[in-house]
């Protein structure tokens, strides 16, 4: 059965979608079966950074409507031979989508895939509800700024409520002079704010910001730190699976 990692953050824009596709590139490279679920209704923007906006035809709604079957909304991702993506539906209305549906969809993807991945919505509601259902463990990505510190602090807690307890965090975005010259909180600070691990820390760096523009995740440039840095990550966050 499929592992299913909730990709989530509390405040938007600290690096969900950007963390989901290099994570799931990254582990489709090491031979694992890996299904993206952009659960950004609304507001997707997972096929732009997979580069694959032009072969959107069913999202998951359709799915989850019973509009069309699964595989019809399974998009395999060019460039790799077990990446998979479904894409969120556009429309900010399309959200009648519960806990039971997320759950059924993915005990039904987990015979198939190694891995889920799931790119939650910023924020807490109905639709973050959903997403977390069937999560296994989650990652909680934040930049080192007291808002999204904050933010990401409740969104534990929450999960914790909801009965997730792997959670890790990664701080991304990170200015490292800012860091060291203690402008900005450090990670011994963050560690003391949160239960889960910091499993990561990923410099702000245009490259990456370069990457998603051009629909290419960062990792599939070899031999850069950043390649490194997501392997080391990957390490720390599935040592156990
Ligand atoms: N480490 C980074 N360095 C530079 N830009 C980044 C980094 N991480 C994310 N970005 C940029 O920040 C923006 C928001 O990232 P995104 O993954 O869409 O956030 P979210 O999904 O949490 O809303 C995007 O323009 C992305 O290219
Ligand atoms: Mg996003």
């Amino acid at each position: 059965m499929g592992k299913v990692v909730l990709v989530s953050s509390g405040k938007g824009g600290t690096g969900k979608t950007m963390f989901s596709v290099n994570i799931g590139a990254m582990l489709s490279n090491y031979g694992f079966k890996v299904m993206l679920i952009d659960m950004d209704i609304g507001m997707r923007n997972m096929d732009l950074y997979l580069g694959m906006e032009n072969k959107v035809v069913y999202n998951v709604m359709d799915v989850l409507s019973g509009m069309c079957r699964i595989k019809k909304a399974m998009i395999k991702v060019d460039g790799f031979d077990n990446l998979y993506f479904m894409s969120a539906s556009p429309r900010r209305d399309d959200r009648d989508i519960t806990a039971l549906h997320m759950e059924v969809l993915c005990s039904k993807l987990g015979k198939y895939f190694d891995y889920i991945v799931i790119d939650a919505p910023a924020g807490i509601g109905d639709l973050f509800d959903a997403a977390l259902a069937p999560a296994d463990k989650a990652v909680i990505v934040t930049e080192p700024e007291m808002a999204s510190i904050r933010d990401a602090d409740v969104t534990e807690r929450y999960l914790r409520d909801k009965g997730i307890k792997d959670i890790s965090l990664i701080v991304n975005k990170v200015k490292v002079d800012l860091m060291r010259s203690g402008l900005i909180p450090s990670l011994p600070v963050m560690a003391e704010i949160f239960q889960g691990d910091i499993v990561g820390i990923i410099q702000e760096d245009d490259n990456i910001h370069i990457s998603t523009n051009q629909g290419l995740p960062i990792i599939c440039k070899k031999g850069t730190y950043i390649e490194e840095n997501f392997k080391e990550i990957l390490v720390r966050l599935f040592a156990d699976s």
